[in-house]
C-alpha cells in the first residue's frame, strides 16, 4: 500500500526524506538531477512544497527507503507549476504518479488555484503520456529549448490543466 503526505516535520526524517529524494533524481534524471543541497534551498521557498509517496509495504525500513515518489510543485496565488515529479525506477507503472497528481489537484482546488503548469521535453514520451491522462494540454512550445553539444536540440512543451 502506499501513502501520500506531506514532508515530515521531525527534522531528521524531514532529511532523510529529501536525500532519498535526492537519490531517485539521481536516478532518473542523471543527466539533470537536482541535488539535496538544491532541494532543500527550494523547499525554504514558502511557495514552494514537495508531496512524497511512500511504500508502506516496506514497514521495516528506514524512511528513506520507504519513498517511492515524489512531486516537487510551487503555488503562487491562483496559478501552480509542478517543478519535478518522479517515481522510483522499481516502482514505474504502478500508478505512483497518478496518485501524487490526484492528490496534488485535490489541495490545489482546495487552495482555489485555477491552473497548473509544467514544462517537459518533447522527447519524454512517458511524462507526455502522462500529462495527457491527466488532462495537459500543450499551451506553448519553446523550441530548442534543451541544448546539449553534438546533439540535436530538444523543444520544450508548456502544458497546463485548468480546474
Ligand atoms: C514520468 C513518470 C513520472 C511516470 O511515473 P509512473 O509512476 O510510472 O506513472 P504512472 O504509473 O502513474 O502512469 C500513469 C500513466 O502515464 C502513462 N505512462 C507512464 N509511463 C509510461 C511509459 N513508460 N510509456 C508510456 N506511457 C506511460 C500511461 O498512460 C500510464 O497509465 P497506464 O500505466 O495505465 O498505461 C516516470 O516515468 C518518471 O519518473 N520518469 C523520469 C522523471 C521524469 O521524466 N519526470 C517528468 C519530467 S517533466
Amino acid at each position: 500500500m502506499f501513502t501520500i503526505e506531506k514532508l515530515p516535520t521531525i527534522p531528521s526524517e524531514l532529511e532523510q526524506t529529501i536525500q532519498a529524494v535526492a537519490v531517485i533524481e539521481g536516478m532518473i534524471q542523471p543527466q539533470d538531477s537536482w541535488t539535496y543541497q538544491t532541494l532543500v534551498e527550494l523547499l525554504e521557498q514558502d511557495s514552494i512544497n514537495m508531496l512524497i509517496i511512500y511504500d508502506q509495504q516496506q514497514e521495516e525500513k528506514a524512511i528513506n527507503d520507504k519513498v517511492v515518489g515524489y512531486c516537487l510543485y510551487q503555488m503562487v496565488f491562483e496559478q501552480a507549476e509542478i517543478l519535478r515529479i518522479g517515481t522510483h525506477p522499481e516502482y514505474k507503472r504502478q500508478g505512483i504518479a497518478s496518485q501524487l497528481l490526484s492528490v496534488l489537484n485535490k489541495q490545489l482546488q482546495a487552495c482555489e488555484v485555477e491552473s497548473l503548469l509544467l514544462e517537459v521535453r518533447a522527447d519524454n514520451k512517458p511524462a507526455i503520456a502522462l500529462y495527457e491522462q491527466q488532462k495537459f494540454t500543450v499551451i506553448h512550445t519553446r523550441r530548442d529549448y534543451y541544448q546539449v553539444p553534438h546533439q540535436p536540440a530538444i523543444d520544450a512543451l508548456i502544458m497546463q490543466r485548468v480546474y
